[in-house]
Order: C-alpha cells, then sequence, then structure tokens
C-alpha cells in the first residue's frame, strides 16, 4: 500500500509563558486509505499533533512527507489546498454563507471556476446530496443544526477530492445519535473512495470503527496494538 504521510521526529513546545514540551520525537507513517484514530487526555496534544500533521502549525523540529513530498514553506499552502482537508469540533464554517458557498470555498480559494453550472458547483450540490442535505443548499449555515453543520463541514472537506482528511473531535459537540451518524458518514466516504482519515476523538466507539489506534501519552505517540 501506498505510503501518504509520514512524520519523522517530530517534537513540539511551547515556551509562552515555561518551557513545556508537547511531542517528544513522533513517528508515524500513515498509508492511503487507512483510518487512524489518535486517543489521549485533554491538553495532552492530540490537536497540536494534527495540526502539524495537517501543515496548520509547524514542529520544532522533524520533518513531514505527504504524497512523498517533503513538506516546507514553499509549498505546503498548495499540498494543504490540494491534499488536505479538516473537519473541526465547533465546525468552523463560515456562518453568515451558504451552505453550497461554504463547500465550494476550497474549490474558489483553489481559483477553480464555480459559478452555476460549473464542475465544481455541481460536485458542490451533489456533496450536499450525499450528506443528506440537498434541501439546505441555500440556506445560510447559522440556521443549521450542529449535526447539519456538521455534515456541510464533511461536504466541504470533499470539495477538493483530498487525500487526507483530518478530523479533530468532529462529533465532539453533537448529541449521541447526531454522533453516530456523523462517524458512519464520515468512514463511509473514506471507505467507498479509498481515502485517508486522520481523527482525534475522545470517543472509544469512534475509535474502535478505525483501522489503527494510537493514543498520545506523556508527548509519545504509541499504537494500541
Ligand atoms: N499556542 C500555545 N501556546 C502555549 N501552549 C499551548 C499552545 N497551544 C497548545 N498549548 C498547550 O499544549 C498542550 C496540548 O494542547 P492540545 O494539543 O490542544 O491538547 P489536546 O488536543 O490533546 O487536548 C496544552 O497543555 C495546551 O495548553
Ligand atoms: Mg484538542
Amino acid at each position: 500500500m501506498n505510503i501518504i504521510l509520514r512524520a519523522k521526529k517530530i517534537k513540539k513546545s511551547f515556551y509562552n509563558p515555561v518551557h513545556v514540551e508537547i511531542l517528544k520525537e513522533i513517528d508515524l507513517v500513515v498509508h492511503q486509505g487507512e483510518t487512524v484514530a489518535i486517543t489521549g487526555r485533554s491538553g495532552g496534544g492530540k490537536s497540536t499533533l494534527l495540526q502539524i500533521l495537517g501543515t496548520l502549525e509547524s514542529p520544532c523540529s522533524g520533518e513531514l512527507e505527504i504524497g512523498g513530498e517533503l513538506v516546507s514553506c514553499f509549498n505546503k499552502s498548495k499540498l494543504r489546498n490540494k491534499k488536505l482537508a479538516f473537519i473541526f469540533q465547533s465546525f468552523h464554517l463560515l456562518e453568515d454563507y451558504t451552505a453550497l458557498d461554504n463547500v465550494l470555498m476550497p474549490a474558489r480559494i483553489g481559483r477553480q471556476r464555480s459559478a452555476p453550472g460549473s464542475a465544481a458547483y455541481i460536485r458542490g450540490c451533489d456533496l450536499l446530496d450525499q450528506v443528506g442535505l440537498s434541501d439546505r443548499k441555500h440556506f445560510n449555515t447559522k440556521l443549521l443544526s450542529g449535526g447539519e453543520k456538521q455534515r456541510v463541514a464533511i461536504a466541504r472537506a470533499l470539495c477538493n477530492d483530498p487525500d487526507i482528511i483530518f478530523a479533530d473531535e468532529p462529533s465532539g459537540n453533537l448529541d449521541r445519535q447526531t454522533s453516530h451518524q456523523i462517524h458512519d458518514l464520515l468512514l463511509a466516504f473514506a471507505k467507498n473512495s479509498n481515502k485517508t482519515l486522520i481523527i482525534v476523538t475522545h470517543d472509544p466507539e469512534l475509535a474502535s470503527l478505525c483501522s489503527t489506534n494510537y493514543r498520545i501519552e506523556n508527548g509519545e505517540l504509541r499504537q494500541n496494538l
């Protein structure tokens, strides 16, 4: 199987106001189509690691390769727009925009045409259909429920057909039943299109649905076998 992401000796410390070492020397290899869950105590560094793997934050030292390319300050924005997508606990939608506008945002950032009838527009509508929101396309996202917002975020994550989807506590703000629906949706997308999913979660049920389980403990990443 192809290696889609490789992290080598990733270290991260914060210095404000005192030095705290959050990630000690993390090595990780993720294959295409793998679904990875990362668990661990609150404050243990899960979000920090996810942000580093997703190129949103820089490590203090260490290397990151995505799709065989070494990530640097020169290529990371382009890599992120073309190959990576993110789903957050608090959705991070543009609330004054419609569901469809949110879904099309990655295409627009990538300078694709997105007017009605364009390939991106048709794909955006299709993705909203797939997450069960065909009748909410033109709703402002501030009018949607939490579960619906997270569905929009999933459709947005799939807009540019990314290789890796990063999710940080994707169901942390949702009730149990809605959480299940979101988990099923995410894992079904990953499986059907052979996407790689890297999820930080507190939910042992969600972790058990993933193919590989890690936990962060004292700044180290350990695999749960
Ligand atoms: N920008 C920052 N400056 C200083 N400390 C930070 C910063 N970001 C995160 N931290 C600290 O790093 C630790 C790990 O945070 P985080 O990765 O968010 O943990 P988790 O997601 O596992 O709950 C926490 O103690 C947090 O306070
Ligand atoms: Mg966190």
